[in-house]
């Protein structure tokens, strides 16, 4: 598919590998997806990829080509699916939802971590109120059942601080994979909407309500600020105020008590001996679950 064409159903890509001996689960199309999507503009522009590198690096060659906010990057399958931290993206075909959307926020870079929390709480929100699972966030914005992790979201910033240009938001859900689908290496540690329902599940269901969630949010967070944002996320998080964790942040570890969220989306944190820390990034290492 060329940038200028309209996007469209087939993903009949020139060059794309093809997945059909691998009899796929039912495909996550554009169409199937907006016969259930009701967004106003969220998903109305869909590439759709049989197979593709990663929907992140797709998504953000065409915000820099001027593709509008709302732009949704689908696919069935990457071959360079990305994670956080470097990390790779475990995709695989017509199992997952692989999916970046392209946003356009006149809103500082250094509130950009809050659109990833958005995610994560329309992922949690969306799995909770579909299939009754128990998801919650851990800090940042990895999406967890107990300790096993179900949905991952890898936000990246285009543009000079201090304003953001454009935003993709890339989201990674497991959804129909069974345990055979991971690697050796993530087991007890990843899950899927099929492996704690025993049932399969209708991707395009999910999609569409991550997406309406995911619109619904950012239009009032641009309209009214982040408070309620902040306070769904908290209701969905691993951690309450006293719990005791240790971060790898980006000046190195810090371990205390866990006080809150920023306006930023950062986490502060008391140090035993009194001190505050304010971690913009990082990592959670250890924490008590409540
Ligand atoms: C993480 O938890 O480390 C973030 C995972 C994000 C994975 C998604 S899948 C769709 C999009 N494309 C990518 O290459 N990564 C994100």
């Amino acid at each position: 598919m060329s940038d200028s064409v309209p996007p469209r159903d087939d993903g009949g890509l020139p060059g794309a590998p093809s997945n059909q001996d691998q009899a796929p689960g039912e495909a996550l199309t554009p169409a199937a997806l907006q016969r259930l999507l009701s967004s106003a503009v969220f998903g109305h522009r869909i590439f759709y990829y049989p197979s593709i590198g990663s929907t992140n690096d797709r998504a953000l060659e065409l915000a820099a080509s001027e593709e509008p906010e709302g732009g949704l990057v689908l696919a069935e399958e990457q071959t360079k699916g990305r994670g956080r931290r470097e990390r790779t993206w475990c995709s695989a075909p017509y199992a997952g939802i692989y999916a970046s959307l392209i946003l356009r926020p006149a809103i500082p870079a250094t509130r950009a971590p809050l659109l990833t929390f958005m995610a994560a709480v329309a992922v949690a929100d969306t799995l909770n109120e579909q299939f009754r699972l128990r998801a919650r966030i851990k800090w940042p914005n990895d999406v967890l059942i107990e300790r096993r992790k179900i949905a991952g979201v890898l936000g990246e910033v285009r543009g000079s601080a201090p304003e953001i240009r454009e935003m993709v938001v890339g989201v990674g859900i497991n959804v129909n994979q069974s345990a055979a689908d991971f690697p050796a290496e993530l087991e007890g540690k990843a899950t899927s909407v099929r492996l704690e329902t025993g049932a399969p599940a209708d991707r395009a269901a999910i999609l569409a309500g991550v997406l309406e969630g995911f619109e619904r949010r950012y239009a009032r967070f641009l309209r009214d600020g982040p408070a309620t944002l902040l306070r769904e996320w908290e209701s969905l998080s691993t951690l309450t105020p006293g719990a005791q964790l240790s971060v790898q942040g980006p000046t190195g570890r810090v371990e205390g008590e866990f006080t809150g969220i920023d306006l930023e989306g950062a986490l502060v944190v008391r140090a035993p001996a009194g001190s505050i820390h304010r971690i913009p990034f990082g990592e959670l290492l250890d924490s008590r679950l409540t």
